[in-house]
């Protein structure tokens, strides 16, 4: 089938490059004429695992353009991923896809399908359709469709090629059959819904998701009190199915595109239909706390940061993607910087963009050990694999080898017996420095 995809993001690029694989002819449209560039020399914008690979595997189907009036013209479906970012008071910018939807009344000119992959507000599909059909300048017959996304980032092409289900929210017997057409060479079950149902399946998919997360932060946060370890707890929890073990680490809160966003989007239509999400706003409340966890046990041992030099490790909101939308690191790096200290930070894919997006300089070192070196306190804010496999005597390298690990990383056992001192969420502080003294 002729497809055509609006926006080659993290979403709109992958499913470009699927659909290729799938046997389909592929068209991504995008207003970045860089990222379309580059794309055309078959280099992959992003940092995605696997995406390279079968992006030039399929090049051959795929193309690349800017020019959107031409490729609407004559595709059979076009599917709109471009962002869906919050707005100040928590609700959804639909900016994006109506300008798209607008692009596509004004071009289209065969009959079409449009299908919505971008996360929308319940209704949005419904209101896209109506929008499009009284804006069509050719005399066509258009139908939207929701397809909500599932994939993560740093898995994203594995999460679609053998994702776990496909959700189509379609209204009528021919949109269901063009989109099992489409699909059809994915070996996955789809779930037909209602456009409203499908679009609701997405928002509570990753609000569940996020309110797991909180859930055992909270639960981390009150064993550390109580003399529980959660990393246990979260063990003896994950072995019941009907809980399960995924999103089940304690940490210093979720970031990234969706999670922070779609809690803050659910919870504000909620209020808007005059139905609040109580458990949506506690995660979200307790999400914003615990990006802070890691700055109040610093506080332990120094008053202020100024004058230290603090080693940040990681800086994506988690490992196998370089992005950075709503990581815990743009909270957290600021905050030390405006206390006067010089930070030393080392993230395989995220440092250029870190330093677009902050105020302040930090200092970009190649290597783990490189920002440990002569540090007065470090700071663990992603679970990259070469920062895992650190052993601890690579911290013994610090002026004071004191550890804020946000993630989890090391086994207290491993730690204890050395001259440090690690702090971990949701376990109790362990190695030999306890006695390490502060002169500030
Ligand atoms: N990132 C994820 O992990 C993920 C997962 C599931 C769902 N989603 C949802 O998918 C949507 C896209 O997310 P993303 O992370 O891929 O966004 P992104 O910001 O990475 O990409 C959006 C792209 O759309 C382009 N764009 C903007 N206006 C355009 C236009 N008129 N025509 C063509 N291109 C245009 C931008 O230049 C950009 O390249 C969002 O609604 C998001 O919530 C994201």
């Amino acid at each position: 089938m002729k497809i055509a995809i609006a926006g080659t993001g993290y979403v709109g690029l992958v499913t470009g490059v699927v659909l290729a694989h799938i046997g389909h002819e592929v068209t991504c449209v995008d207003i970045d004429k860089d990222k379309i560039e580059k794309l055309k020399k078959c280099e992959c914008p992003i940092f995605e695992p696997d995406l390279p690979e079968l992006m030039s595997k399929n090049f051959d189907k795929l193309t690349f353009t800017t020019d959107c009036a031409k490729v609407y013209t004559t595709a059979e479906a076009i599917f709109i991923a471009v962002g869906t970012p919050e707005k100040k008071d928590g609700s959804t910018n639909l900016s994006y896809v109506y300008t798209v939807a607008d692009q596509i009344a004004k071009y289209a000119m065969r009959d079409c399908t449009v299908v919505v992959k971008s996360t929308v507000p319940i209704g949005t599909n419904d209101k896209i359709e109506q929008y499009i059909i009284k804006n069509l300048k050719h005399n066509i017959s258009i139908e939207v469709v929701s397809n909500p996304e599932f994939l993560s980032q740093g898995t994203a092409v594995k999460d679609m090629l053998y994702g776990s289900r496909i959700v189509i929210g379609a209204e009528t017997v021919k949109a269901k059959s063009i989109m099992s057409e489409i699909y059809k060479n994915l070996n996955q079950p789809i779930i037909f819904t209602n456009r409203r149902s499908a679009e609701m399946i997405k928002y509570a998919s990753n609000d569940f998701l996020a309110l797991k997360i909180s859930f055992i932060n909270e639960i981390a946060n009150l064993c550390e009190v109580l003399g529980a370890d959660v990393e246990d707890v979260a063990r003896g929890m994950g072995m019941d199915p009907r809980i399960g073990d995924k999103f089940l680490r304690a940490g210093i809160g979720y970031g990234g595109s969706c999670f922070p966003k779609d809690t803050k989007a659910l919870h504000w239509l909620g209020n808007y239909h005059d139905h609040e999400l109580k458990t949506v706003k506690a995660a979200i409340e307790v999400n914003e706390n615990q990006k802070l966890r890691l700055i109040k046990k610093a506080r332990k041992y120094y008053d202020t940061f100024e004058g230290l030099t603090i080693a940040v490790l990681g800086l994506t909101f988690k490992p196998g993607t370089d992005d950075l939308r709503e990581a815990p690191s743009l909270t957290i790096v600021p905050i030390l910087l405006d206390d006067g200290a010089t930070v030393k930070a080392y993230d395989p894919y995220g440092i250029n963009r870190f330093k677009q997006k902050i105020n302040g300089d930090i200092i970009s070192c190649e290597t783990p050990e490189e920002a440990l070196k002569d540090a007065d306190i470090c700071f663990i804010l992603t679970e990259w694999p070469e920062i895992v496999e650190l052993e601890p005597e690579a911290f013994l390298t610090m002026r004071r080898p004191i550890i804020m690990d946000g993630r989890n990383c090391y086994r207290l056992e491993a730690m204890e017996g050395h001259d440090l001192i690690y702090e971990s969420i949701g376990r109790k502080t362990a190695g030999k420095g306890k006695t390490i003294l502060t002169d500030n």
